[in-house]
């Protein structure tokens, strides 16, 4: 075989790679994180690796805009193969540099292979020639989100919301939470790593993070810096018993195990705690792991320290996982608010009198937050609100809100950051 014909090979095997990759995102919940992890995408070179993952998640960063100009160019919507080809092969060429002959040539070569694109050949060819011979704007950061969301962040965020919607385009850097922040400076260096408040570091190096210092010896773990600050609001003194409710994969509990907290780790999901498991062993950290619902969970112990970080719609992760937005749908928001209703009244069953409760969630919805908090407090007259201050635990300036919850939005750090939600309550002695 010529050296030519298997790099076409190999072209061919990495876009039908990353054509599985969105596919599989946009099925269903879960399904980018186990495309991501799928053998069709691991069996690949690491080049044709790094090309496949970077178009399927463009396709998934792009989708609005992708859609929108395949739109205007279709009379009719094609059967959902062809529209899958057409988006691989449009991103490639809108947003990858790719040459449109190559990326023309090798969305039909791949289309010849689905019996159900194949006679959409000429469709696919003309409709890709047209909108490649079209000049490139820039996309507005309205149309990276379905437009029912855009309209909630934008009553929700105001002129915010563009800067919010803007950072759905961009790959979002790796930040890490360190197991002794006294060693931030120490590993920033080698890691080629910012200091970023709480300390979080976001890291320079790029590739196989199981290769960067102090991933062996478990000196640190992955965890977005907005994601780290609602375990320090606990502020942990060694020694206290630490209650951690929707705990995996763990990485809040492995903060509070940091700090000297005796830690129980509940999940209901026996598969997502094994990945506790494995972050505990890691960084030689200890916590009791327990597979329970967190709604009945009966225990006779109270906790001085307990942690409610509920399921969620997961706006607010939208940067790893852009597909969330184009996934859920109106009233998925009031089934899960539901839930972090009956969540946040179980747990305040487990705090001892003058304990913390902090509640969080990785969402941008304010019925899942700030409706969740005054709720809450409504309904529990033992518990007051403890306001955080400004800057606790890492979190922006901008975040703290005037009842002292946080409100952290993505655009709160340049490079970006998750969106979350948090409140810290003390329950009366
Ligand atoms: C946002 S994730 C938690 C992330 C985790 N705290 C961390 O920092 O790594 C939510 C978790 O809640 C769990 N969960 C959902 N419903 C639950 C329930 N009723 N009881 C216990 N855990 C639940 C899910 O399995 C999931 O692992």
């Amino acid at each position: 075989m010529s050296e030519e014909t298997k790099d076409l090979k190999h072209g061919m095997a990495a876009r039908k790679a990353a054509l599985q990759l969105f596919q599989a995102a946009l099925s269903r919940r879960g399904g980018l994180d186990q495309g991501l992890s799928d053998t069709g995408l691991h069996g690949l070179e690491p080049r044709d690796r790094a090309f496949a993952r970077r178009l399927g998640m463009t396709v998934l960063r792009r989708l609005g805009p992708l859609d929108q100009a395949l739109d205007a160019r279709l009379a009719k919507p094609p059967p959902a193969p062809v529209r899958d080809l057409l988006r691989l092969g449009l991103a490639q060429v809108r947003y990858m540099n790719v040459p449109a002959f190559a990326a023309v040539s090798a969305t039909l070569d791949l289309a010849q292979t689905d019996k159900d694109a194949r006679p959409f050949k000429g469709l696919i060819n003309a409709v890709l020639r047209r909108l490649s011979e079209e000049a490139i704007k820039d996309d507005d950061p309205e149309h990276l989100i379905a437009p029912w969301m855009w309209a909630r962040w934008k009553s929700a965020y105001g002129a915010e919301a563009k800067a919010i919607a803007a950072l759905v385009a961009a790959e979002p850097p790796t930040d890490i939470t360190l197991k002794d922040s006294g060693q931030a400076e120490a590993l920033a260096a080698p890691l080629e790593a910012a200091i970023l408040p709480g300390p979080s570091l976001r890291v320079g190096l790029k590739g196989d993070i199981s290769g960067w210092p102090g991933f062996t010896d478990g000196s640190w773990w992955v965890q977005d810096a907005a994601a780290a600050i609602p375990a320090r609001l606990l502020n942990i003194v060694p020694g206290q018993a630490a209650l951690d409710l929707c705990a995996a994969p763990g990485g809040k509990t492995l903060q509070l195990a940091a700090a000297g907290a005796t830690v129980t780790a509940l999940d209901r999901s026996v598969s997502r705690l094994r990945r506790v498991r494995e972050n505990l062993a890691r960084t030689g950290l200890k916590a009791e792991i327990v597979a329970a619902d967190a709604a009945e969970w009966k225990d006779a112990r109270t906790f001085d320290a307990v942690l409610l970080d509920a399921p969620c719609s997961a706006t607010g992760t939208f940067r790893r996982h852009p597909e969330t937005l184009w996934l859920l749908r109106p009233g998925d928001l009031a089934t899960v608010a539901q839930l972090q209703k009956r969540l946040l009244d179980a747990a305040a069953g487990h705090v001892a009198p003058g304990g913390r409760l902090v509640y969080c969630v990785c969402s941008l919805e304010p019925e899942e937050g700030e409706a969740q908090a005054a709720g809450f407090l409504k309904r529990h007259p033992d518990f007051t609100l403890e306001p955080a201050t400004p800057g606790e635990g890492g979190a922006p300036l901008a975040s703290l809100t005037a009842e002292g919850t946080l409100r952290i939005l993505p655009s709160h750090l340049d490079g970006g950051m998750d969106g979350f939600f948090a409140a810290r309550f003390i329950r009366n002695a």
